[in-house]
């Protein structure tokens, strides 16, 4: 069975509410629908009532017994507004801003899940990763041990000799442009967890990324993701990590055997980190596109869970991501 598979099943046996601030766009009503009819979610669509209907009617999408939600005219909009504000004023919000925000759907979604209104929140086929993740970082902030949000990438490849079954994490393809090493450090240890937690790998083997292994080359850039490897072992003493290794090193056996002999991850790593989000973020994309893999992107370190589309998102990819941030919900 594939990892969304099983994470779908995850998520039917403890159905989580899972608020969709785009609620009058397509494909998330088709992808509301599928949730409800598969119960993998309680989906709650924002918006208009009367224009998610017309455009529910529009694409013969069944919505009836779906919670949908208006902002613009909530009874809650008052308490939400009181609450944002008194969660910002120290950073200058006003309580006229604080209303004003609380009536875009984007802020009254996560302050639906700030409040337990909501399990989770996903969004993203209309709005940037930016529009949904200020909001967020600023109304919920860090999970209790965490100090940064970042993300992981579940990359399920058609060659099922890498990683696990297939299956390996990237991160952080999304969230931090340039993280120091502490913070690769946390996002190394965030992912690990990930990987048990939401795909139950049960081993996770980490390699910390870079242009060179174990030494081959020496530069500022290489210096950091030591650093961050040397933090990531104080941090998480019995994680099996490595660095720094070259992408081949982390995955090949062959090339880790001459490279990075008796690393207890090279050649058969499932969890990667890579050193900034521009090397992430293509890397994953190459991954997609040229390695034929599936995607699957969710946030981790954030105190509730929300997460992120791409805006070329299909319906599936909406109902997928939906069953990730339910499971990460329970
Ligand atoms: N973890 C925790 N908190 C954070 C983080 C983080 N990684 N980054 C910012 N914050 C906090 C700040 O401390 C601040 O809190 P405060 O207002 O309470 O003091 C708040 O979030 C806002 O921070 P800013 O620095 O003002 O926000 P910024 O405008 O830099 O936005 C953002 C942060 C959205 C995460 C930004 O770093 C960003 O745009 N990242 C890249 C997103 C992106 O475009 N990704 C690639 C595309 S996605 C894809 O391809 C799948």
């Amino acid at each position: 069975m594939s990892v969304i598979d099983r994470i779908k099943n995850k998520a039917r046996a403890n159905v989580k509410r899972i608020v969709l601030p785009e609620g009058s766009e397509v494909r998330t009503i088709e992808a509301a629908s599928i949730l409800k009819r598969e119960k993998i979610a309680e989906p709650i669509l924002l918006g208009d009532p009367e224009e998610i209907r017309r455009a529910a009617a529009g694409i013969g999408a069944d919505i009836d017994g779906i919670c949908i939600e208006d902002p613009k005219n909530s009874p809650r909009a008052e308490e939400y507004a009181k609450l944002l504000y008194d969660i910002r004023r120290s950073k200058g919000l006003t309580e006229a801003e604080a209303a004003s925000l609380i009536s875009t759907v984007m802020y009254y979604g996560i302050m639906m899940v700030k409040t337990g209104d909501a399990d989770g929140l996903v969004s993203g086929a209309v709005h940037s990763t930016g529009d949904m993740l200020r909001p967020a970082l600023q109304i919920l902030k860090t999970a209790p041990g965490s100090r940064i949000v970042s993300s992981s990438f579940l990359m399920d490849c058609p060659n099922k000799s890498l990683g696990e079954d297939g299956l390996l994490l990237y991160a952080d393809c999304v969230v931090n442009p340039c993280p120091t090493a502490e913070e690769l450090a946390e996002i190394a240890v965030a992912s690990a967890d990930t990987a048990r937690r939401l795909c139950d790998v049960p081993e996770p083997r980490v390699a910390m990324l870079s242009f060179s292994t174990k030494g081959s080359a020496n530069h500022e850039l290489v210096e950091k993701v030591r650093e961050a490897t040397r933090i990531a072992h104080e941090l998480a003493p019995e994680l099996l990590l490595d660095g720094e290794l070259q992408f081949d090193a982390a995955i090949v056996p062959e090339v880790a055997a001459s490279k990075a002999k008796g690393s207890p991850v090279a050649g058969r790593a499932n969890v990667l980190v890579f050193p900034d989000l521009q090397a992430g973020n293509i890397g994953y994309k190459i991954t997609q596109r040229i390695g034929g893999a599936e995607c699957f992107a969710v946030l981790q370190g954030l105190a509730r869970p929300c997460n992120d589309l791409s805006r070329g998102c299909s319906v599936n990819d909406i109902v997928n991501t939906a069953a990730m941030t339910a499971v990460q919900a329970q």
